[in-house]
């Protein structure tokens, strides 16, 4: 099953509070982004692979990868979901087929192993829909009420975190974003605006150590 692979990486990391990108961070003597480009590059299934970079990135000229020719720009947007719109538009430009698979991928997630997304494309590929790494929470959730005190306590057994890569078809995935976007609903992730235009995309169980590098802290995890 062969399938394009979309990269966000034209955030600015706010809450990590480094000194760049936290894409552009040192993780075992490379950055965080060349990390996740490798699971993927390694694929004899890759088509073709867009990173979306914000329009002032002066670090991604520098990485060797960004001579791979298998590798092609997008423009960042605003929000997420907005680089990912642009990231998926390059990807027509390309010659993608609307009914080709696509896996999102963010930057900062750069302990994908391979197993899992083996996994995920091999668990989908005759899906309908499409869907997403997800880990089931191990914590007891509790939902906060305004003053801070629990209010309830939900079934866990209900509960997934959602990580990435999410496959969705290309055409699919393009519309569900632009009408989300268009519609201002809040977009965290691939899957949720394809929920919004209907579908029930399928959870895929992963890794938990697929982390989206977030806050300093998160760094340890993966020394
Ligand atoms: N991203 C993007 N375009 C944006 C915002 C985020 O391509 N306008 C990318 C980030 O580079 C990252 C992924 O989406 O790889 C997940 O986003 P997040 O963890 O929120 O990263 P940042 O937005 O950079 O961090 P923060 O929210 O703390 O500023
Ligand atoms: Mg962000």
């Amino acid at each position: 099953q062969h399938y394009w692979v979309v990269i966000p990486a034209a955030g600015v990391g706010t809450r990590m509070q480094a000194d760049r990108p936290k894409q552009y961070l040192p993780l075992r003597g490379r950055t965080l982004i060349e990390h996740t480009l490798d699971c993927f590059l390694g694929q004899p299934e890759l088509l073709g692979l867009v990173v979306c970079l914000s329009a002032d990135d002066d670090w991604w000229p520098q990485l060797a990868c960004a001579l791979d020719t298998r590798i092609s720009r997008a423009a960042g947007g605003r929000e997420r979901a907005d680089s990912v719109l642009s990231g998926l538009k390059r990807l027509s430009e390309l010659g993608a087929d609307e009914q080709d698979w696509v896996l999102v991928h963010d930057a900062a997630r750069p302990n994908l192993a391979e197993t899992d997304l083996h996994k995920l494309v091999r668990e989908l590929a005759d899906d309908p829909v499409g869907g997403l790494l997800a880990v089931p929470v191990r914590d007891t959730l509790k939902l906060a009420g305004p003053d801070g005190r629990v209010q309830s306590t939900p079934d866990r057994a209900l509960y997934w975190q959602a990580y990435t890569p999410q496959m969705f078809r290309l055409g699919a995935l393009r519309k569900a974003l632009a009408a989300a976007l268009a519609a201002g609903v809040a977009i965290t992730d691939e899957s949720s605006a394809m929920e919004w235009a209907g579908h029930s995309p399928r959870l895929i169980e992963g890794r938990a150590d697929n982390i989206k590098i977030t806050r300093p802290e998160d760094l340890h995890w993966l020394g």
